[in-house]
């Protein structure tokens, strides 16, 4: 009851010193076993490595290791059939399956906690669970980079608006915009391969927080469980979750790269931009509009994102008060985590199908392109080149061209020799060639730069990269 008058027996994990069982409220706000459940496999995994140790340092007898590595093992196979009763009262992962081990194997159950305490012990479950999620990350990363690289070589030549503030700036091409996206997802994944190389350290047998007396070997549970080496800090490794605010403020990067994404999909499939389309599969209809194609899913990445910065900000706040080393506060973690780590595998996963399945309107993204005066920096530079003016004076010659354009609501091309000779005499009618948005992308030619060949080196860059 929530006025800690429960009776219920003390807990029998814990409870030698307690006179009486938990308050209602207590049990309700103390257990995690409702979400660490996820962890189940870590946790028996660490329980394994650990065992195995205690036996090969002759802590424990091989009898009672083997007793407990068979018990483990059917518990295992319990939580993954099913039949595994998960029990609120036994607050969390760890003694949910402790507990259940003394029913198996009787009392050699008791030896598998020597050496070890919950915070190192949750430490580790989380820390493989985090790792695992990373090598996710970036198998998924690949996926949608691979993406990417095949729409830019499929439209290496597809002239699109470039944009600054949203306001036409100067012609590109699709393929150019995709790699800008391979490089955004590419920093990320190496985001997350160093993330993975800072956390290869094993925390089980830091204890609670001090280390131990039993003769453990540490290095020989970090090989068995895939990790590089030992944390060196008993303290510091049962107090720090770096590993896990990493992957949020990663998740919180590659979030924003794809929340981008997602609003650039967004505009570009309004009917007013019409430069994409989404196939069926990516879109909703609306119950009351019947011409209403919705891009749902890329609203949903972008909403996701926010999300994401959520579950970062939280942990960092749980975090940012906690004196050395464990306090209760750190379950909290688990949550924010999960929840991340849900949200950003779908929005790649979403992404990656989207990127692939976009049907490209090329004839508009070129139309678009060549309004709004984007090619007038080519008029510009043309001046500096071939009539040797400096790039401020050809830069204000140029802006009077669009003046006139704009009163003639033309285009810069669709200007006559004349009008321009009159702005300034050393124009020829050359400068005709360099007005066209494909001779525009052409020629920028520099190292990243947009012309088809570039993105060409580009692709094959990253493609050799992987
Ligand atoms: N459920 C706990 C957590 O997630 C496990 C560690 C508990 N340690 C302790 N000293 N109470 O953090």
């Amino acid at each position: 009851m929530a006025d800690g008058t429960d009776t219920k027996s003390s807990n029998q994990m814990w409870g030698g010193r307690f006179a009486s069982g938990p308050a209602a409220i207590m049990e309700e706000i103390n257990a995690s076993i409702g979400f660490d459940k996820k962890l189940f496999a870590q946790d028996i995994r660490g329980s394994i490595a650990h065992a195995t140790m205690l036996a090969h340092q002759g802590i424990i007898s091989t009898e009672d290791k083997d007793k407990i590595v068979h018990g483990l093992n059917t518990i295992l196979s319990e939580i993954e059939a099913g039949n595994f009763e998960f029990s609120r009262s036994l607050e969390d992962i760890h003694m949910n399956v402790e507990s259940r081990l003394a029913a198996l194997i009787g009392p050699a159950a008791g030896r598998l906690h020597t050496a070890r305490s919950r915070n190192d012990q949750v430490a580790l479950d989380f820390r493989l669970w985090v790792k695992e999620e990373l090598q996710k990350c970036e198998q998924a990363l690949t996926g949608l980079i691979a993406a990417f690289l095949d729409r830019a070589e499929e439209h290496a030549d597809t002239v699109m608006p470039g944009f600054t503030h949203l306001q036409t700036a100067q012609p590109v091409t699709f393929g150019h915009h995709c790699m800008a996206y391979v490089e955004m997802f590419g920093r990320d994944r190496s985001r997350v391969r160093h993330a993975i190389e800072h956390m290869d350290e094993s925390p089980i047998g830091a204890a609670a927080l001090a280390g131990t007396g039993f003769p453990i070997d540490r290095h020989m549970t970090a090989k068995a469980l895939g990790f590089r080496e030992p944390t060196r800090n008993s303290i510091d490794t049962v107090s720090d979750r770096d590993f896990a605010i990493e992957f949020l403020s990663i998740a919180a990067i590659a979030g924003m790269h794809l929340s981008r994404l997602a609003e650039e999909i967004v505009i570009w499939s309004t009917p007013q931009f019409g430069f994409v389309r989404l196939s069926d599969a990516f879109s909703t209809g609306s119950s009351i509009m019947p011409q209403k194609k919705n891009p749902d899913a890329a609203e949903l990445v972008r909403a996701k994102t926010g999300r994401i910065n959520g579950s970062l900000v939280a942990l960092l706040t749980i975090m940012k008060g906690l004196p050395l080393a464990y306090s209760k506060d750190m379950q909290e973690d688990k949550e924010q985590v999960f929840d991340a780590a849900e949200s950003l595998e779908l929005a790649i996963a979403a992404m990656t199908g989207m990127v692939r399945d976009l049907t490209i309107n090329a004839a508009r993204m070129k139309a678009a392109a060549g309004s709004g005066y984007s090619t007038a920096t080519d008029l510009a530079d043309w001046l500096v080149r071939e009539a040797g003016l400096p790039f401020r004076d050809a830069h204000h010659v140029t802006g009077r061209a669009v003046a006139l354009a704009e009163s003639k609501s033309c285009d810069l091309a669709e200007l006559s020799l004349e009008d321009l000779q009159a702005i300034h005499p050393a124009i020829t009618d050359k400068i005709f060639d360099v007005l066209t948005v494909e001779a525009s992308v052409a020629s920028r030619k520099s190292f990243g730069g947009t012309a088809p060949s570039e993105v060409r080196k580009q692709i094959a860059f990253w493609r050799a990269r992987n």
